[in-house]
């Protein structure tokens, strides 16, 4: 695992995109992974500047993102879908044909489930961005979540409710579940990009990297893959 942090805003998002470049670079029909949230917000700033300045084009790229909230409407402007579309994907020339998301509004969610896993499979994920939870969860894999999970659905927990409630009027907004990428299959990727940020992930940081494995903290099972990059913030890093 190599764990790199950052002095400012503007570094964190270099430190990341630096690691995206290079496999954009070594093989331009790259699989991304890709994460909603705050936290790779500055990546997603530094990739649409790169492209708008530079030309890097996503063309032949695929992407899969990792979760997304089960019954809210796609247009939502919360939907992860929308996030990407805001974030990185109307910033990029990337081909929406080769966007993968969960849909969290199909009828048969268990069939959605087993649609996503069945492309998993057949993909192979040159890099997985991944942020984590106050909690230690990874993607939307809750404490407790088996290491050989595939894509399913879950229940959130009252934590992460109440951390993602900023981004809604009230909390009650909040979907009460979501679909989410397996850590099994999150562990498949190639290289993982783990990123985080802010003085409430300290604990979870410090239990991804120098606690037992265990999935009482989904994150630690990182310990257990070849290739790992943590970026951090001095306030994410600060009791490691
Ligand atoms: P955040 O979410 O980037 O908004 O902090 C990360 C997560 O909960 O995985």
């Amino acid at each position: 695992m190599r764990i790199l942090i950052a002095q400012s805003t503007e570094e964190f998002g270099a430190l990341a995109f630096n690691e995206m470049i290079k496999i954009i670079k070594s093989n331009p029909s790259c699989t991304l992974g890709l994460a909603t949230g705050s936290t790779p917000i500055p990546l997603y700033d530094a990739m649409a500047k790169d492209h708008a300045e530079n030309g890097t084009s996503y063309k032949n790229v695929t992407t899969f993102n990792l979760d997304e909230y089960v019954g809210l409407p796609k247009e939502h402007p919360e939907s992860y879908i929308s996030f990407m579309k805001k974030n990185l994907f109307s910033r990029i020339d990337i081909d929406m044909k080769n966007v993968n998301i969960p849909n969290g509004q199909a009828d048969d969610i268990a069939a959605e489930c087993k649609r996503y896993s069945a492309l998993l499979e057949k993909a192979s994920v040159d890099i997985q961005v991944l942020g984590i939870g106050g909690n230690g969860h990874i993607a939307f894999n809750e404490p407790g979540t088996p290491f050989d999970s595939k894509t399913h659905r879950v229940q959130l927990t009252q934590k992460t409710i109440s951390d993602n409630a900023r981004f809604f009027s009230t909390i009650d907004e909040v979907p009460k579940s979501a679909l989410t990428m397996g850590i099994g299959e999150i562990m498949r990727a190639k290289k993982l990009l783990l990123l985080a940020n802010g003085k409430n992930k300290a604990d979870a940081v410090y239990n991804m990297i120098k606690g037992p494995v265990t999935t009482d903290c989904p994150a630690s099972v990182l310990q257990n893959h070849p290739d790992v990059v943590v970026i951090l913030d001095q306030s994410a890093a600060e009791k490691i």
